[in-house]
């Protein structure tokens, strides 16, 4: 039940914000889970005065936390982030995952990539056998958008720009667009990540491969996986 669902997302934001250490930079994900993450770990900075600052992976995120009176970083005056918490759309076996189903991927590619620890956490629904057959997003800047969605279309991908729900074509956080496509069964991800890499136009993509170190899945009994 939808219920439920909230209640897994929130049961792992907090399994994880209660073990989060002290005197860190603490990336915060996007979407709806990382945002009980978001309201958890700010609990746990108040009421134990933690010395934590924080980088924001999309433009709702830094709202959200600015409003709860984080103290946000700049990403752009840091080296590195110590640890950083995020949603994920799906997620394999091998904790490899897509995102970008809230269009905030490259933000939070460029913010996990600059993380020490990547930990993922999800509701019973995203943990997958595989990636084949799920949409995957590509963000493309708007002059060369079309020239990506007729190669991606032309390659069998099953293309399609996002929308808002307004009808309006969707402009992520650095105005760029979004093509969603769909992972063939069998791919070899690393070269799909690749070959997406190297079209021009293409500005980044929503597979998230060897990022997540840690992935957590809510419920009444928290289930933990680390990569090995
Ligand atoms: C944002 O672009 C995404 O990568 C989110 O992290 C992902 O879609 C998970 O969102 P939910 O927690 O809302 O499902």
């Amino acid at each position: 039940s939808k219920e439920r669902i909230e209640r897994e997302k929130e049961q792992a934001a907090q399994y994880v914000a209660a073990r989060i250490p002290d005197h860190i930079v603490l990336g915060l994900g996007s979407g709806t889970t990382a945002a009980y993450f978001v309201q958890a770990i700010h609990d746990r900075i108040e009421a134990e005065h933690l010395d934590i600052e924080c980088v924001a992976t999309s433009v709702g995120t830094q709202q959200l936390a600015e409003q709860l009176g984080m103290r946000m970083l700049d990403v752009n005056t840091i080296d590195a982030v110590d640890i950083t918490v995020d949603g994920a759309d799906v997620v394999d076996e091998h904790l490899d995952g897509i995102k970008g189903g809230g269009a905030a991927l490259l933000f939070e590619k460029l913010v996990a990539n600059m993380s020490k620890r990547n930990i993922w956490i999800v509701d019973s629904r995203k943990p997958r056998k595989s990636l084949a057959w799920q949409m995957l997003p590509v963000e493309v800047i708007p002059f060369g958008g079309m020239g990506v969605f007729r190669y991606l279309r032309d390659h069998g991908y099953h293309p399609a720009f996002r929308f808002q729900d307004n009808g309006d074509i969707l402009a992520t956080d650095s105005g760029n667009y979004l093509i969603d496509i769909t992972i063939p069964k069998g791919a070899d991800l690393p070269a799909l990540a690749a070959n997406l890499k190297k079209q021009t136009g293409v500005v980044e993509h929503g597979l998230f491969l060897n990022v997540c170190d840690e992935l957590v899945v809510g419920g009444d009994e928290v289930q933990v996986t680390k990569r090995h």
